[in-house]
């Protein structure tokens, strides 16, 4: 039997704490074997994050069942708490979970090896430094450490929009890009082992290399292209955008480079002008809507989807229906919305006029059903079309021959397959069916 100690990553939050959790588990590969079971692990960690209440209230659960069951367990695990919520809460973790040994902030992930060491010698410590000359180290992509056709490549972190309802920049610190040809970099070689696609990620990609010397800033778009540039590369995406930072040469991209997914997430927020200014978000409804308008003329038929907020404080009736028209007159193709709360820092925690809980309750669900409706037609629309859809795997739960892939528009397609396929096969597919969450389709 192994020796060597186990360890299990819980992952929450964006993808960026998925990237991050890759990280982790290639940095502890070197001593020690990653094990599915969280409760058979000699090692737990908790990557958290702490965008909205409910996201932070899941890791401060799952933790506190982790505590409840220490003593009852065969093995009694060190227990690390990673992420945005480490950032932001720090050593008051430690102070309020006495089983947890490690609070390590998203710059310091890269440290964990050590870390760790400290935590088998029984030491607690707390590693949540923030410096905004923080440089992403170069980490060689191993094949194996994520999955074998579509990978996430970090091109920046940390945000300076300062959002009011926002936790980010507190969490993620100031923003921070990667020279492009270390990334581009990073792009090759994980094409060359055989990945198809790739997902630049960024909280705003959409100011990728703002900070740079006069005469070597490099833009996203020009990142965009030299990634597209790659043989063997099928798709492109990216995430996320805030509508107040796009440029026309990003929006171009979409007409110049065929291996960009025609699926475009930009989060609008709120269709109010009044609320729009008050969450700090610099454009306005008719700004955004000339935006859809340009991307629609450069791509059409582009998969437009976007963020909400309802009751962000101050938000009346009549602002609330402004977002429900606008979401009517964009015709989302899909929407995560969320009932606004007041996250520490953030500015709008200190706004005075707060939405009533029962108010924001009743507001989510009316823009839910609107969102639900516009998606499922949307998802009409892709009836009698042959879709280039790659396979993520055989459907879960599924008959034998029952497939599911994406399209390049991100819409989830089941269908059946006399043959076995393999993940990242890319194969055309005529869609036959469609409802609220997911297409069906046929082989021709
Ligand atoms: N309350 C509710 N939703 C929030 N989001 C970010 N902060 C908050 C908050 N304080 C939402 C935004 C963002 C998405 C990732 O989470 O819609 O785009
Ligand atoms: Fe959550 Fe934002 Fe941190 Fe991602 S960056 S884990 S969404 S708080």
């Amino acid at each position: 039997m192994s020796t060597r100690p186990s360890f299990h990553i819980e992952t929450f939050g964006c993808q960026m704490n998925e990237r991050d959790s890759e990280i982790m588990a290639q940095l502890l590969s070197e001593g020690a074997r990653p094990c599915l079971d969280i409760n058979e692990a000699d090692i737990v960690l908790v990557n958290t994050c702490s965008i909205r209440e409910k996201a932070a209230h899941k890791a401060i659960s799952l933790l506190g069942q982790l505590r409840a069951e220490k003593g009852q367990r065969r093995r009694n695990p060190i227990v690390g708490v990673v992420g945005c919520l480490a950032q932001q809460e720090g050593q008051a973790l430690l102070r309020r979970l006495p089983h947890v040994s490690l609070v390590i902030g998203p710059q310091n992930i890269y440290q964990l090896p050590a870390l760790l060491a400290e935590a088998a010698q029984g030491r607690r410590l707390v590693a949540v430094d923030q410096s905004s000359s923080f440089v992403i180290p170069p980490l060689a992509p191993q094949a194996g450490s994520g999955p074998p056709h579509k990978r996430f490549i970090t091109i920046m972190q940390g945000c300076d929009n300062f959002c009011t309802y926002c936790v980010v920049p507190y969490t993620r610190g100031r923003e921070i890009s990667r020279d492009l040809d270390q990334v581009v970099a990073e792009a090759r070689t994980l094409v060359e082992q055989g990945v198809k696609e790739l997902i630049l990620l960024g909280q705003n990609v959409n100011s990728y290399g703002r900070k740079a010397k006069e005469g070597e800033r490099r833009t996203f778009a020009e990142l965009l292209r030299a990634v597209a540039r790659l043989p063997g590369l099928e798709r492109l995406r990216f995430t996320s955008s805030n509508p107040q930072d796009l440029t026309h040469e990003l929006l171009l991209a979409f007409a110049e480079l065929p291996v960009l997914c025609p699926h475009f997430h930009l989060p609008v927020q709120s269709g109010s002008n009044r609320v729009l200014a008050r969450m700090n978000r610099r454009y306005t409804r008719e700004r955004y809507l000339e935006l859809i308008a340009e991307l629609r003329s450069h791509r059409p038929g582009i998969a437009i989807t976007t963020d909400l907020i309802v009751g962000f404080p101050g938000e009346t009736e009549a602002d609330f229906d402004l977002t429900c028209q606008l979401v009517t007159e964009v015709r989302y193709h899909g929407a995560f919305s969320f009932k606004y709360s007041d996250r520490p820092q953030a500015k709008a925690a200190g706004f005075a006029d707060k939405v009533a809980e029962e108010v924001k309750a009743r507001r989510l669900s009316i823009l839910q059903g609107l969102i639900d409706r516009m998606a499922w037609e949307r998802n009409q629309e892709f009836l009698g079309r042959t879709e280039r859809v790659m396979v993520e795997g055989a459907s879960p739960g599924g008959q034998a021959g029952q497939w599911q892939g994406r399209t390049g528009s991100s819409h989830l397609v089941h269908f059946v397959s006399p043959v076995a396929l393999a993940v990242g096969d890319l194969l055309d597919v005529r869609i036959t069916g469609a409802g609220q969450h997911s297409l069906r389709g046929e082989l021709p």
